[in-house]
């Protein structure tokens, strides 16, 4: 942690000295997806079950979603759906494939996208090739809502799709590892990211019930309030629920197993509540993409 912690400073420092440059004025999106990431501190507490299920709430209501795997070397979100998507965004960065093309269609009443490892190619890319990528992501923006799974721990390109999202998720597990871990996510965030207005909210995963879940998360969300200065409201909490292992074994969504089961009941609620409260103003998948790859350079919208 402390490791990628240093690491990740270092970014930043050289993100903020790039910052001073002048640039064209980024033009405002007119899409309105609603982008929410899932991350965690550490691995392995459920966010990849959390972001398909979600989606499958989602979709339940009426909703078009579309869930973006945001690392290509653990393909966590093809897996658990049984899936093999044959291209990915490198695909598209590569120009080889536009995003629709790629964007595979599940049984489930979702899409999903593979591959977002291409992002951190991003930085890397000419200035007009990275338009170009960012218009053809910016297609996505038919949907309702774009979850991006995103990658344990403290990276770049993690934290960029967090301060840049309209919800960002932290899920944890009552374990104290976890929690620490999360802690420690949410701590670089409040201080590498004090000027964004992320809606940061936080998932208890695998409690035993509620009152363990809001005990973990009254105690986190104090900590993050009076040592950071920083708001986090506590959406709620999963089961550990036996359903979870047995349907990841079967490579399908325990939404859709047993739609019964108390997890399923579970993220149900947390999508229902996340439905109630719309944020505001919801400036779509594209403008987020020029927020984080255009904020440092003269590259504009078009
Ligand atoms: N609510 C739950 N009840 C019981 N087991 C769970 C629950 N949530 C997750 N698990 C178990 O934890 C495992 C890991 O979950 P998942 O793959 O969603 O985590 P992850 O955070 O995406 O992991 P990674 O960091 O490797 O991407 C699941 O395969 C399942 O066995
Ligand atoms: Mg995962």
């Amino acid at each position: 942690m402390e490791d990628q912690a240093e690491k990740l400073r270092e970014i930043m420092r050289r993100k903020k000295a790039l910052a001073g440059k002048p640039g064209k004025p980024v033009e405002k999106s007119n899409d309105k997806s609603r982008i929410i990431t899932v991350t965690s501190g550490k691995g392995g507490v459920g966010k990849t079950n959390l972001s398909v299920n979600m989606a499958i709430a989602f979709a339940r209501l009426g909703k078009k979603v579309v869930v973006m795997d945001a690392d290509l070397g653990l393909a966590n979100v093809n897996v658990m759906l049984n899936m093999i998507p044959k291209y990915n965004l490198y695909h598209v960065i590569k120009k080889q494939k536009t995003i629709r093309e790629i964007l595979v269609e599940t049984e489930y009443g979702i899409s999903i996208v593979a591959g977002a490892s291409g992002f951190s190619q991003i930085a890397n890319m000419g200035d007009e090739d990275r338009k170009d990528f960012i218009n053809e992501l910016d297609t996505l923006s038919n949907a309702d809502i774009i979850i991006i799974d995103t990658s344990a721990g403290v990276s770049s390109n993690v934290l960029d799709f967090i301060a840049a999202a309209d919800d960002a998720i932290i899920i944890t597990t009552p374990e104290p590892t976890a929690i620490t871990d999360a802690y420690g996510i949410i701590k670089i965030i409040a201080t590498e990211y004090e000027s964004f207005n992320m809606g940061l909210k936080l998932v208890v995963n695998r409690a035993k019930g509620a009152v363990e879940a809001k005990r973990v998360a009254d105690r986190m969300i104090n900590i993050a309030g009076q040592f950071l200065n920083l708001k986090v409201d506590y959406l709620g909490f999963i089961y550990d629920d036996l359903s979870v292992p047995h349907s990841v074994l079967r490579q399908k969504p325990f939404m859709v197993v047993d739609p019964k089961c108390k997890a399923s009941l579970c993220v149900q609620h947390l999508v229902e509540r996340m439905d109630r409260s719309r944020p505001k103003e919801s400036s779509g998948f594209g403008a987020m993409l020029r927020k984080i790859f255009h904020r440092n350079t003269e590259v504009g919208s078009d």
